[in-house]
């Protein structure tokens, strides 16, 4: 436990660390065992209120500096994510019981990010654009768009806050963030790394706590752009909400119902490998986790038996051991989700192949009776069922596998049939079906022969349908936090227009 966790941890607002206006506090618990983290202040709406005072104060200056000069502060988190590897993979592990490999990758990503943003500080941020007119010379620059309010999830508590704010502050907007209230400690250490890195006051503000907080950033005028990543409830309402609103901008990156396509050409290794991966790193709780595996007749048996037997043996247990593939669930209230949606399931009369709801005696670590622990939920459905188990989000290792006949249209219609569009994937040897997926399916982010998990930074990352609303991470992501200036200089006296325009003034006197 790192130091500041001896004592209540603060808000960091305008440059200062501070118990905030409210007396409530809450705590951060360890899922695998259930022992308290840390303790926290719960922000108010008056906290959120001075923190966006303080962004604002500090806007002019900020974006006053040069991209390069912005990057510098950035420059210094990069490299204390890099020199606290191991130790922040382990608090991230602790915190939100992601197994050992990926907490560490989850750091990784966060600096795979700001060595993206803040390199980027230093390519090309515009267009040269030519005109009609000779002597005219059209750009296209960019602006921040002000004050960036970022919403961040618990189950990648330090990249997915570089995702947002990394690229927010090098563009020149000044950052209010609330990090997930399940974790809390790595916004702690993401803010003491602010702190050190010697960043302007009021440039970058986070108050812990809930929705509530939350949405106070979500309603004020003063954010000019709220960037969101968690579930589709909370990002349909951010974006309606805000949609509202002239001037406003929400880009939202919500959850999915991800599928994978195994044809009948599959390289079976190869699926079972990606399906595994998909359906359980994690403990399933990533938005491109897959929940659906629609398998062609062909190669259903055999790959049904291969995947079920793994499902029966991932290993399940302490996130902190290396063996281990699985760790819990993030909170009791997310597992009792999971529950209901394995017993809905079973109301809607699919066929159950791997029930590992409880865990078997032996399975728990020992003094972790208290975490929050499921196993893999497989099961066998009719994809033409509009069942809600098939297609309703679960976020845990709850799975579908999907029989179908015929063409690789066929089995996109069938992997198409959901409201979201995240991830997905297709197994096949055969490149015309792997082309057929790219093309068709609805999905911000394909891959073939390898899972629907894992993609790097700088691919735009984002969904369709339910899943997003087109402002993916990295390149993209600048779109949300800039205005666009098309900018056009006359290097002539002589005022010419394009478009044949007259630029002669007739008088009545001509
Ligand atoms: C998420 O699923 O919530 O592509 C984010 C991945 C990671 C990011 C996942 N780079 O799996």
């Amino acid at each position: 436990m790192s130091q500041q966790l001896t004592s209540t941890a603060q808000h960091y607002i305008g440059g200062e660390w501070t118990d905030g206006d409210g007396d409530r506090t809450f705590e951060s618990v360890n899922p695998a065992t259930g022992e308290t983290l840390g303790e926290f202040h719960q922000g108010t709406d008056a906290d959120v209120d001075t923190a966006l005072a303080a962004a604002d104060d500090a806007q002019e200056e900020w974006r006053s500096l040069s991209y390069i000069d912005r990057a510098e502060y950035l420059w210094e988190i990069y490299h204390e994510l890099r020199d606290r590897h191991d130790e922040l993979g382990e608090i991230v592990t602790q915190e939100c019981g992601k197994e050992i490999s990926e907490g560490k990758a989850d750091v990784a990503e966060a600096w795979h990010m700001v060595e993206w943003a803040a390199g980027n500080a230093r390519h090309p941020h515009g267009d040269v654009v030519p005109s009609e007119i000779p002597a005219k010379d059209a750009y296209m620059r960019r602006k921040p768009r002000g004050i960036v309010g970022c919403i961040t999830p618990w189950n990648f508590p330090v990249a997915i806050p570089f995702w947002h704010m990394a690229i927010a502050l090098v563009e020149g907007n000044t950052v209010v963030w609330k990090p997930a209230e399940q974790t809390p400690w790595c916004g702690q250490i993401i803010a003491e790394m602010f702190d050190d890195s010697g960043i302007p006051e009021g440039v970058f503000n986070m108050i812990q706590g809930f929705g509530d907080a939350g949405n106070a950033i979500v309603e004020d005028s003063r954010v000019d752009t709220v960037l969101f990543t968690g579930s589709a409830e909370v990002g349909h309402k951010i974006a309606g909400k805000v949609g509202g609103e002239p001037g406003k901008l929400a880009a939202c990156e919500m959850g999915g119902k991800n599928g994978i396509l195994i044809t009948e050409e599959a390289d079976l290794d190869v699926a079972v490998h990606s399906a595994v991966m998909s359906s359980f790193k994690t403990t399933g709780q990533r938005c491109v986790s897959s929940e659906r595996l629609i398998v062609h007749a062909d190669v259903y048996d055999e790959f049904k038996e291969r995947f079920v037997e793994l499902a029966e043996e991932v290993a399940v247990g302490d996130p902190l051991e290396e063996e281990t593939f699985m760790g819990p669930l993030i909170e009791a209230e997310h597992r009792e989700k999971v529950r209901k949606y394995n017993d809905l399931a079973r109301e809607e009369d699919v066929n159950v192949l791997v029930d590992r709801t409880e865990l078997a005696e032996g399975e728990i670590p020992e003094g972790s009776e208290e975490g929050f622990w499921v196993g893999p939920f497989v099961y066998e459905a009719d994809p033409h069922e509009p069942l809600r188990c098939t297609h309703e989000e679960v976020f845990g290792p709850h799975v579908a596998l999907m029989q179908y006949e015929g063409d690789v249209e066929e089995g996109i219609a069938i992997h198409n049939d959901t409201d979201y569009g995240l991830a997905g994937a297709i197994i096949s040897e055969d490149y015309r079906q792997i082309n057929a997926f790219r093309d068709r399916a609805e999905i911000g982010l394909a891959y073939a022969n390898l899972p629907c998990i894992g993609a790097e930074v700088h691919l735009p990352f984002g969904g369709v349908k339910k899943s997003g609303n087109g402002y993916p991470s990295a390149r993209e992501a600048i779109e949300a936090v800039t205005e666009r200036t098309a900018f056009t200089l006359n290097n002539s006296k002589e005022i010419e227009m394009a478009q044949g325009l007259s630029a002669d003034i007739t008088t009545s006197q001509d």
